[in-house]
């Protein structure tokens, strides 16, 4: 691929999602777009730019393949822990509805673990209460969200998992001949899947919800669009609700409306 031809993929995948490709990712680019034209038959670049700008579906396509979706269960657990923590004091204080959001929850990991939190951390009360808890998970990869709907994962993925916690919310399937553990049903019903791109203008949530975690997305998106996006979340957060990113990700401009709780967690001001 020539730099010309892979500043056009640049900017077409800026464009619809945010995700700023610097140089240095040609190999990257070429490797993800290779996989869409081996998909449509297409075997030139500038027809295949041609053929995305007449076909929606297919410019989605583009999109999902360029999003890179590295997760896995109880990743930075300190920022489970401090969920754990403020979901006790608040249902210790009454509170009984619980809104999350997880942001760019890729292969359902995240929320699934988000799931097992809240369950974990109102365990000795969880019968006694009704509790009314949704979790919101969205991502711009259709094909990431199929996945996470299914909430099922290869014996390999599991291999750290507290087997405790692993025994009390999974149980053990055959995925033809592959041992998999599937979610079990109460903690799936407590989880909405949608597609949902995060540079949409607006942000069509029922708020305001209690903690947002935007968490290792924003490290692919340059200051302007990470600032964008944390101003529409704030929008949407409760009075006194957390923004949780990733470890790498702190906010530097955005001192008016979130003040900083511990590493990569915000409190809405
Ligand atoms: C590296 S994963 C992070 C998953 C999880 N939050 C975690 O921390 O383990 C990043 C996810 O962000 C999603 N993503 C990238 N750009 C997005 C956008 N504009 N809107 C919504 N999701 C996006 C990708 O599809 C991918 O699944």
């Amino acid at each position: 691929m020539d730099n010309k031809t892979f500043y056009k993929f640049v900017e077409i995948i800026y464009k619809h999602s945010g995700i700023a490709l610097k140089p240095g990712k040609e190999a990257l680019v070429q490797a993800r777009v290779a996989k869409r034209l081996r998909a449509t038959g297409i075997s030139d670049y500038n027809e295949y730019i041609e053929f995305i700008k007449k076909d929606e579906d297919e410019l989605w396509k583009l999109i999902d393949v360029a999003t890179t979706n590295v997760t896995h269960f109880f990743r930075e657990p300190k920022s489970f822990d401090f969920i754990q923590k403020a979901v006790r004091e608040w249902a210790e204080n009454g509170q009984r509805k619980f809104r999350f959001w997880s942001a760019a929850s890729s292969t359902g990991e995240e929320p699934y673990t988000l799931a097992i939190v809240l369950r974990e951390a109102l365990r000795d009360v969880w019968h006694k209460m009704n509790f009314d808890i949704k979790i919101l998970a969205t991502d711009i990869s259709d094909t990431v969200l199929k996945q996470a709907m299914k909430g099922e994962y290869p014996e390999e993925k599991m291999k750290k998992m507290d087997k405790k916690i692993l025994n009390q919310h999974f149980c053990c399937v055959n995925n033809n001949g592959m041992k998999c553990y599937k979610i079990n049903q109460e903690l799936k019903n407590m989880i909405v899947y949608r597609k949902f791109n995060l540079m949409e203008d607006n942000y069509p949530l029922k708020g305001p919800i209690d903690i947002v975690l935007c968490r290792n997305v924003m490290i692919y998106f340059d200051n302007p669009t990470r600032s964008q996006i944390v101003r529409k979340i704030h929008g949407i957060i409760r009075s006194d609700g957390f923004l949780i990113l990733g470890n790498a990700e702190t906010l530097t401009t955005e001192g008016d409306i979130y003040k900083s709780v511990q590493p990569s967690v915000y409190r809405k001001k």
